[in-house]
């Protein structure tokens, strides 16, 4: 569950899994061990995973033997209290994901597991970085879920402390990864054929390594990791604006395999509530970014994060997120509710103060202003052919009608922008590059046929 550092990491744990001899099965009812790796980035995404918690609880009802462990944000977070009140057997937070194989034989044995991370404040344990690091550098990276692209991670934790946010809570102080491992890592996944590679860090572009005086910042490690042969491209996530110097816009501008595009929340449109928010910087220093973006890097995609019903939001603030999507042309933006997370300075210090309605509305009115913004922006691309990696048939949520011709499917891929695009061709196209016309637009999803 979660973000795509969660993504990363279970990937990591199936990897190591099946080196200390397990399988994975196609339905998680056949399951003699049940993970989950958990968000808790919002009170719904704790929410899922209580409910699942319920349903294995029933099976263990009716008799199955099974081991059920928690892993990630939630782990961390909440600790033993998950074993009291739910059915769990084995907790191990993001920074112990190396010593899962240990934990669940410990819990088969009938003895709970549980790994936690020490607080931000307590020294981490002797070569326990290592220990972690040794999990994303021995990765198989023949075994990642896609044969063309990869998740990898840059940097671990977040210093940053949004006001409202846990993240720097349950995966600890932010902490760069040395750059010949990376180099390393995206040299291996790029002989294995993986050709399209997502750079993850919390605030992936605050990446800064510094040794005996030498400093790599993050546009250097993207000079240095852009020109390794089969890399056709290169992307990054997530970015924390106050961090995005012109060195990296730069960059984005000159490094021919590096995709124009730039997910950088904003989170608010309004100075107060950027205050509020600890994002340490205004709307004219985002706004300065934006124009910098569209300055030096042609056809740069932007797209951005916003929370609603901040505590003490007004109408008028709500009004300049509004005006923050229009002005940012955002391909896309993800809303979110404010939902309060316990131990962080938001809920400890205000008051929730928007009601439910309220959040509803201004989370539904974010939504049809980046809606408009996301159309006019996609229909921006009409009449262009666009190279697009293709990810597989498309989910049948799309408005399309489905292909007659036979040998025909709907595909669904990427563009270096990182626009869905949907397109009918033959199935075998799945993981290739081809050039799409685009012919027609919505909001989320540009269509279009091969040339
Ligand atoms: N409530 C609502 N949204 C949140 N986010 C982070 N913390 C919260 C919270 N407490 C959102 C931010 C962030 C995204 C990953 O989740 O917009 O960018
Ligand atoms: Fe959370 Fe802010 Fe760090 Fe992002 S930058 S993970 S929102 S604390």
């Amino acid at each position: 569950m979660g973000c795509q550092m969660n993504r990363l990491d279970s990937e990591l744990v199936v990897s190591s899994l099946r080196a200390a001899g397990h399988e994975m099965v196609a339905d998680s009812r056949e399951a003699e061990v049940v993970l989950f790796n958990t968000c808790s980035v919002r009170r719904q995404a704790e929410n899922k995973v209580y409910s699942r918690l319920g349903a294995e609880a029933q099976r263990r009802a009716a008799g199955k033997r099974v081991v059920v462990g928690v892993l990630g944000c939630m782990a961390q977070r909440e600790g033993e209290e998950l074993m009291r009140k739910y059915c769990v057997d084995l907790v191990c937070a993001p920074g112990q994901l190396d010593s899962l194989p240990a934990m669940i034989q410990q819990a088969a044995a009938g003895a709970n597991a549980v790994k936690l991370d020490p607080s931000r404040k307590q020294p981490r344990d002797e070569g326990a970085d290592e220990r972690l690091e040794q999990l994303d550098l021995g990765r198989d990276a023949a075994a990642t879920p896609s044969p063309v692209q990869a998740y990898v991670r840059v940097s671990r934790g977040c210093d940053k402390f949004c006001s409202y946010c846990i993240v720097p809570f349950v995966r600890g102080s932010e902490i760069s990864r040395e750059p010949a491992h990376i180099l390393e890592e995206v040299r291996r996944l790029v002989d294995a054929g993986r050709s399209e590679l997502t750079l993850l860090g919390q605030t992936v572009n605050s990446y800064r390594w510094q040794d005996n005086g030498a400093k790599v910042r993050f546009s250097d490690l993207l000079a240095m990791l852009s020109p390794l042969a089969g890399l056709r491209r290169l992307r990054f996530v997530t970015s924390h604006p106050l961090d995005f110097g012109d060195d990296i816009l730069q960059a984005m501008r000159d490094l021919p395999n590096l995709c124009r595009y730039i997910h950088v929340p904003a989170q608010s449109g309004s100075d107060a509530m950027l205050a509020k928010m600890n994002r340490k910087y205004t709307r004219a220093q985002y706004d300065d970014l934006i124009d910098r973006a569209r300055a030096i890097v042609p056809g740069v995609v932007l797209a951005g994060d916003f929370i609603v019903g901040f505590p003490g939001e007004t109408e008028d603030d709500h009004t300049a997120s509004r005006e923050l999507i229009r002005r940012s042309g955002y391909k896309n933006s993800f809303i979110f509710k404010y939902s309060p997370r316990p131990g962080t300075a938001a809920a400890k210090t205000l008051v929730d103060d928007v009601t439910v309605s309220v959040k509803r509305f201004r989370n539904n009115d974010l939504l049809a202003v980046q809606n408009e913004v996301g159309l006019a922006h996609h229909q921006s691309y009409i009449g262009q052919t666009i190279e697009v990696l293709v990810e597989g048939p498309s989910p049948r949520t799309s408005k399309q009608p489905t292909p007659a011709v036979p040998g025909q499917a709907q595909l669904m891929g990427r563009s270096r922008g990182d626009h869905g695009v949907v397109f009918d061709g033959p199935a075998s196209l799945a993981h290739q590059y081809v050039e799409v016309q685009i012919t027609g637009a919505t909001a989320l999803t540009l269509f279009g046929r091969t040339c």
